[in-house]
């Protein structure tokens, strides 16, 4: 008789590459017919006797939904971050929790560095003036921006993001600081104190992960320290930024612009002021989002599925304590 399969929720219709089929070939795959993050009613009835969950970082993994989900023995996030997973529920509930780090990090920095020229150089103000039948002429000081080569780089948040887009700005020939929790110099970058890095740097460019440390990290006071000149850029996480303050400092040009690849809320509202700013660019969380990356992400989640199907430990763990507090057997 053939075995029963193990069923794993997956929480889009398809994924980029061929990760998913290659899990279709081990275990039972159910799909959420959608291509955008399920409602907690779409996807509650399918987890029922699931025994694996590939989510994203659009879908929120609480303890009321674990409660939909008795038999899971794993949960894979396809994304670095684990912001929409409630991990100590699920260490509490002896459930390895999976990401993705490292393969998306050289695509983020691309993406950041292309927010620092387009924000700093106003390419898609200048992409919409010669749309909008404006060029008619060339004033000497058409849409005048801000040198990115030689200027000082500020990082907030100094992992393998970070470091990426530091590499990249030696190239042009910039200065880079950083402030992170550990306050280490390296050969690309000297550690400064936080508003030390605000008062001093050009373009101001966020890494850090959302923690309840770094919620609200760039606030009011601190956009009133940078430059009138500075750009800040942001491909982490949206709440990291007061919005509400960001948008007032670009309106009043307490700064020069902004480049922003997360919002407070995804997707932005149609009608939120900011994309009312012509010296703010937004764009829909696509760091990752280059063809091979994003499939490299997703075979990467079917590994730490797999594993945790199999009982073995994820291949990367975002609640590595789950083996400990369970005494090296999680949930079964
Ligand atoms: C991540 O992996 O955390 C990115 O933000 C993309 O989803």
């Amino acid at each position: 008789m053939r075995k029963t399969r193990p069923i794993v929720v997956v929480t889009r219709r398809t994924l980029p590459g061929g990760g998913l089929e290659r899990l279709a070939e081990q275990v039972e795959l159910v799909r959420c017919e959608t291509d955008v993050a399920p409602r907690v009613d779409q996807l509650v009835p399918l987890l029922a006797r699931a025994a694996g969950l590939l989510s994203l970082t659009t879908d929120r993994v609480d303890a009321a939904l674990l409660d939909a989900a008795p038999h899971l023995r794993v949960v894979s996030n396809a994304g670095v971050g684990t912001d929409n997973l409630d991990l100590a529920e699920l260490t509490a509930r002896g459930i390895p929790a999976g990401n993705t780090p490292g393969v998306l990090v050289e695509t983020t920095a691309d993406l950041a560095f292309a927010l620092i020229l387009a924000a700093s150089r106003r390419l898609v103000e200048a992409d919409r003036y010669v749309r909008e039948g404006r060029w008619t002429g060339v004033p000497f000081d058409l849409l005048l921006g801000q040198d990115v080569h030689r200027a000082t780089l500020g990082i907030v948040g100094y992992g393998a993001i970070g470091r990426a887009v530091a590499r990249r700005a030696l190239g042009f020939d910039m200065t880079v600081i950083h402030h992170s929790r550990t306050r280490r110099d390296d050969e690309l970058s000297r550690w400064v104190p936080l508003d030390e890095l605000l008062r001093t740097a050009d373009i101001v460019s966020v890494h850090t992960p959302l923690t309840p440390e770094t919620r609200g990290l760039i606030g009011a006071r601190e956009l009133a320290l940078m430059k009138p000149t500075a750009v800040l850029v942001n491909t982490s996480r949206g709440p990291v930024v007061d919005q509400a303050a960001l948008t007032a400092a670009l309106a009043e040009r307490r700064i020069f612009a902004a480049g922003l690849d997360v919002t407070a809320v995804e997707p932005i509202s149609s009608d939120d002021p900011l994309l009312r700013l012509p010296n703010c660019i937004v764009l829909p969380h696509i760091g990752s989002a280059s063809l091979a990356t994003r499939s490299r992400m997703v075979e990467l989640a079917v590994d730490n599925i797999l594993a945790g199907l199999a009982g073995t430990r994820l291949p990367h763990c975002a609640n590595p304590e789950v083996y400990t507090a369970t005494g090296g057997t999680p949930s079964t």
